[in-house]
């Protein structure tokens, strides 16, 4: 029997390892636990679905119990899916946020017949800001590889310096002078 709870208090590799098991990990950072934690604990409505010990269902949402709530996730075992656990996830985050809150979502493509099913139906006004992309480690090409060889220092030449050792002419902080 399937057991339903409400609340964030979870193991969060429990957490990721349903979202992996769902499929829904693969749009979601759950490589990243900081970020997985963080949306965890800032989601102020979480109600998951339990078989036994087994996190089988979750469904993580953000509400202002009144006017609105935004169910960012819907993840289901592959091995419980089609059970009614993804209905009866939405119907209790719908019945916790209150009668007057619209529920709001964004499908992923396998889902997109899903909603529809359960009497949502689609928004021709929806509009978003894209989170903008992660930075790269960095701007520079990466350097290729340095090859010298090394001469002994001829005699009368001024000393050289090693690769990273040489100061700045351009940029010299240690004066607070750029000039
Ligand atoms: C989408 C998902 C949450 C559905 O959960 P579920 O527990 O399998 O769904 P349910 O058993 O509650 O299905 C309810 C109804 O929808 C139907 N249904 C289930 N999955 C469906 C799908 N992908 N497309 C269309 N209909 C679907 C079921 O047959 C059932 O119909 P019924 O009420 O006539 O019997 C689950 O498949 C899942 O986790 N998918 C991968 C992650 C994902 O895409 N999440 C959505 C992110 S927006």
């Amino acid at each position: 029997m399937i057991e339903y709870r409400e609340g964030n208090d979870l193991d969060l590799d429990a957490v990721i390892d349903v979202y992996r098991a769902s499929t829904l990990g693969e749009r979601r950072p759950i490589e990243d636990r900081h970020r997985m934690a963080a949306m965890l604990a800032n989601a102020n409505l979480v109600v998951t679905a339990w078989d036994g010990a087994l996190l089988a269902g979750i469904a993580r949402a953000l509400t202002d119990a009144s006017w609105v709530t935004y169910l960012s996730d819907l993840a289901v075992r592959q091995s419980h899916q089609r059970r009614g656990i993804g209905k009866e996830l939405i119907r209790r985050i719908q019945q916790a946020a209150g009668p007057q809150a619209a529920l709001l979502l964004l499908a992923a493509p396998a889902a997109e017949s899903y909603y529809p099913h359960l009497g949502f139906t689609h928004h021709p006004q929806a509009w978003m800001l894209r989170r903008p992309p992660p930075p790269l480690p960095s701007n520079r090409p990466p350097e290729a590889p340095v090859r010298r060889r090394r001469r002994p220092p001829a005699r009368g030449r001024p000393p050289t310096w090693s690769r990273g050792a040489r100061p700045s002419r351009r940029c010299s902080t240690s004066s607070g002078s750029t000039r």
